[in-house]
């Protein structure tokens, strides 16, 4: 077993090439620094995870609905937001080679790649900047949101008139950000273009603490219940002079990446400082009218704020495991159903006509329910193998046997346990193992095969 938390990431970025999941971005250039590419795996992964999020914070709650905001916003949300002026690291530059370094990762006074000497810090806004429209002068900048926050702050009234919302409620909203971030590395955990699944939940002042205590524990059992190992996660409060520019209180959700304890998610009380800010420099109203007590207040904001990428990397990380099988290494990912890119895969024991007729008819016929895969290459116990390194839950095996009883085994990827089950309840059998009933509960004229 992989002890827990000491997965290197040299074996996660190489497991993650080696079968999909996660390419360089325009790797026939050369790459493009810190941007990634997510393959056929990847995507599926990530859409999983967010589904998940969907799932926990819109579908299962009547007090949070959806948003999707534009990429692209007025330039002075981000003068009011504060990014403008608050969102730039402290930059020094060197006098001989010219490359710049942060302040804060300095460890000597001079450059580290060269030892030249350096200049004085200067700010860096990490925000990217484009053009609208044809002509590439000041007065057409826009920018590529750093955060999708802003685009559920300025729709706060528009979701107010339109949907029956009552304070408490939130708004979510999952997409792209980007940062022209300065320090990158650890794979796709500071990457300079990346997802978000954020929410903003409006409360009454008064009620705030409450309410961020409660996210804080919402949010740890989330990981948890996806399989997130309770002692690789921990809450870590932001000392005063961390604090972003809006933050009352802010806490990071940490989890034990390889390289060590890192930020996973943000829960922050950001007070009325958004709403506040955006009355200022829109002009319009942003307050919010209590029809009970009658009472006109701008509501306070707590924010969890998830990173779609920083998830995929700790799913990865935590369902990493490498144990003894047969003179060899068995590589799995213990990923929780609902995570697995691909949920069944269908393998014939051989390429013989009919079975693979057999077979090919029951891949068509999960594929109504799940992803599921198809694997006819190479012998059985490797493709077993294939299946364990990507996480498959279960596999479908099809022998000659099946011909005759109309019956096939199914395989669960943690225990290698198998059970066999008649063709006419396998898909309800997948389904109910996939919602995690134990592999030997079993259906009607089911029986247990390999313990
Ligand atoms: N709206 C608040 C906000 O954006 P943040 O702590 O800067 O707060 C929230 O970002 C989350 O977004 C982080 O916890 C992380 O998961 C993700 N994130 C931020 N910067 C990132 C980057 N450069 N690469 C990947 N994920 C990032």
């Amino acid at each position: 077993m992989t002890e827990p938390g000491k997965v290197s990431m040299e074996k996660i970025v190489s497991l993650c090439q080696r079968r999909g999941f996660i390419f360089p971005s325009s790797e026939i250039y050369g790459g493009l620094s810190s941007c990634w590419d997510y393959g056929p795996l990847g995507v599926e992964l990530k859409r999983n995870i967010k589904d998940a999020w969907w799932r926990a914070v819109v579908q299962e709650r009547d007090d949070i609905v959806g948003l999707d905001a534009g990429i692209l916003m007025h330039p002075q949300t981000w003068a009011a937001s504060g990014h403008l002026e608050g969102f730039s690291d402290p930059l020094v530059e060197c006098k001989n080679c010219h490359l710049r370094w942060r302040v804060d990762d300095l460890k000597d006074k001079n450059c580290p790649s060269c030892g030249g000497e350096l200049t004085k810090p200067r700010l860096f806004n990490l925000m990217f900047k484009t053009f609208m429209g044809p002509v590439e002068e000041e007065a057409n900048v826009v920018y590529l949101r750093p955060e999708t926050a802003q685009g559920m702050f300025v729709n706060f009234q528009n979701v107010v008139n339109t949907t029956r919302k009552r304070i408490p409620f939130g708004i979510t909203q999952i997409g792209k950000a980007f940062r022209n971030e300065i320090t990158t590395g650890n794979f796709v955990f500071r990457s300079r273009e990346f997802e978000q699944m954020e929410i903003e939940f409006f409360v009454k002042p008064g009620t705030d603490e409450e309410w961020f205590n409660y996210w804080l524990e919402e949010r740890l059992n989330w990981y948890v219940n996806l399989g997130i190992k309770k002692e690789h996660l921990r809450l870590r409060q932001h000392t005063k002079g961390e604090l972003a520019h809006y933050a009352r209180v802010c806490y990071d959700i940490d989890y034990l990446f390889p390289m060590g304890w890192a930020e996973l998610e943000g829960i922050a009380n950001r007070g009325d400082f958004d709403l506040v800010q955006h009355v200022k420099y829109s002009g319009k109203s942003l307050d919010y009218f209590d029809d009970e007590t009658k009472e006109r207040f701008i509501p306070y904001i707590i924010e969890p704020s998830a990173g779609v990428d920083r998830s995929a990397l700790a799913f990865l990380c935590d369902a990493y495991d490498e144990e003894p099988a047969e003179d060899e290494i068995r590589v799995l990912l213990h990923f929780h159903p609902s995570l697995a890119p691909i949920k069944v895969a269908v393998l014939p024991l051989s390429r013989r006509e009919k079975l693979v007729e057999a077979a090919k008819q029951i891949y068509a016929d999960l594929r109504q329910c799940w992803i599921v895969d198809y694997d006819d290459a190479q012998s059985i116990g490797r493709r077993y193998r294939r299946q364990d390194e990507i996480g498959t839950p279960f596999c479908i095996t099809i022998d000659f046997q099946s011909l005759e009883d109309k019956q096939v085994t199914i395989r669960e990827r943690d225990t290698m346990k198998q059970i066999r089950v008649p063709i006419s309840e396998l898909k309800a059998a997948l389904a109910a193992k996939l919602s995690g009933e134990d592999l030997f509960v079993l259906p009607p004229g089911g029986q247990i095969w390999k313990e």
